[in-house]
């Protein structure tokens, strides 16, 4: 294939053999690691510039590893794609993302399901979620950890206390179904936008409001563009970490067990930071002049009662065991 013939980020993969090939000696295994967030500042890229550290110090002379932050090279409506092409062998989208290979996984988008990340760690590390991590692999994509980020909240060009202060609103989301249908019940309109376009789309009024993590209102600077954030805690956004079938059995039995306890290890080690990272993300959001709405019980319920009839909606797609293991894992 010509570079003429690709187009975004599989055109700058094209250029880049050059590039990896400078940081990586003959005969490694170059480990491309894609993703949409910011390095700094953030679960995920904190954990993936970590996990990169760890890689080339231990298996220096057989793997080396890339990481390319904030889309630079694919966006996540792209990159499993570039995946199962060998053109990145790891990748971390938030689950939601996965729908159009397992509705299982939607589980995680249910609103108001996971009270805690402690309740998304006891489901994860739980049958239910080990299971899952499996749930993609008739298609060749292999869950190796669950990546925890934190409690979305939403935003918009003006306050939102109420859900009805949402009605008539459109808010970006990503491309999950469990979304779209939580937007419609709020009675406003959802928009599919790529990670990458939503500072421009809020700025633009192209959308007039979202939904996201601490970390990533911070570090995308969402906050700047919106009358304030409000602190509903809706929804927790977990990442699945995932490569392709070819990629594990292209290794041999040794580098694949030293490259998979990696990432155990470099996982557990950042998701047990997670809240800390999404806290200091919160108070900087407040430093930086932006607005957090807090939101007392009876506002709060408003806000589980107009979200929560999306449950029965999924419930048998999703599959009601797996629902219910979530919410025994709320019951620590
Ligand atoms: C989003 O698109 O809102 C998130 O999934 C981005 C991310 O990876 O945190």
């Amino acid at each position: 294939m010509t570079t003429r013939m690709l187009t975004g980020g599989a055109a700058v993969l094209a250029l880049m053999p050059a590039i990896a090939a400078a940081q990586c000696d003959d005969g490694e295994r170059v480990v491309n690691f894609s993703h949409v967030t910011a390095a700094n500042g953030h679960p995920k890229g904190e954990m993936a510039a970590a996990l990169a550290e760890r890689v080339n110090e231990a298996m220096d002379g057989t793997l080396c590893m890339e990481v390319f932050p904030n889309s630079t090279l694919f966006d996540d409506d792209k990159v499993l794609e570039a995946m199962m092409l060998g053109d990145v062998q790891l990748a971390a989208p938030d689950v939601g993302k996965f729908d159009a290979y397992s509705q299982a996984l939607q589980v995680f988008n249910l609103p108001f399901l996971f009270a805690s990340t402690e309740a998304v760690q006891r489901f994860t590390e739980g049958e239910a979620g080990q299971d899952l991590l499996m749930a993609m692999e008739d298609s060749g994509i292999i869950g190796l950890a669950y990546v925890y980020n934190g409690l979305r909240q939403f935003s918009a060009g003006q306050p939102l206390i109420e859900p009805t202060d949402a009605e008539g609103l459109k808010f970006r989301v990503t491309t999950s179904d469990v979304t779209e249908a939580m937007i419609d019940e709020l009675g406003a309109q959802p928009q599919a936008l790529a990670f990458s376009e939503v500072y421009g789309a809020l700025q633009t009024g192209v959308v007039d409001g979202q939904e996201n993590t601490w970390s990533n209102i911070y570090t995308q600077k969402f906050y700047e563009v919106q009358d304030g954030i409000t602190e509903t805690n809706h929804q927790f956004l977990t990442y699945l970490m995932v490569t392709s079938q070819d990629f594990l059995d292209s290794l041999d039995e040794g580098t694949r067990e030293e490259f998979l306890s990696l990432v155990d290890e470099v996982s557990d080690e950042y998701n047990a930071r997670a809240n800390e990272i999404n806290a200091e993300a919160r108070q900087a959001i407040i430093d930086a002049g932006g607005t957090v709405r807090e939101l007392d019980d009876a506002q709060r319920q408003a806000w589980v009662d107009a979200m929560t009839p999306v449950w029965d909606q999924f419930e048998e797609a999703i599959g009601s065991d797996v629902i219910e293991a979530a919410q025994a894992a709320n019951e620590g």
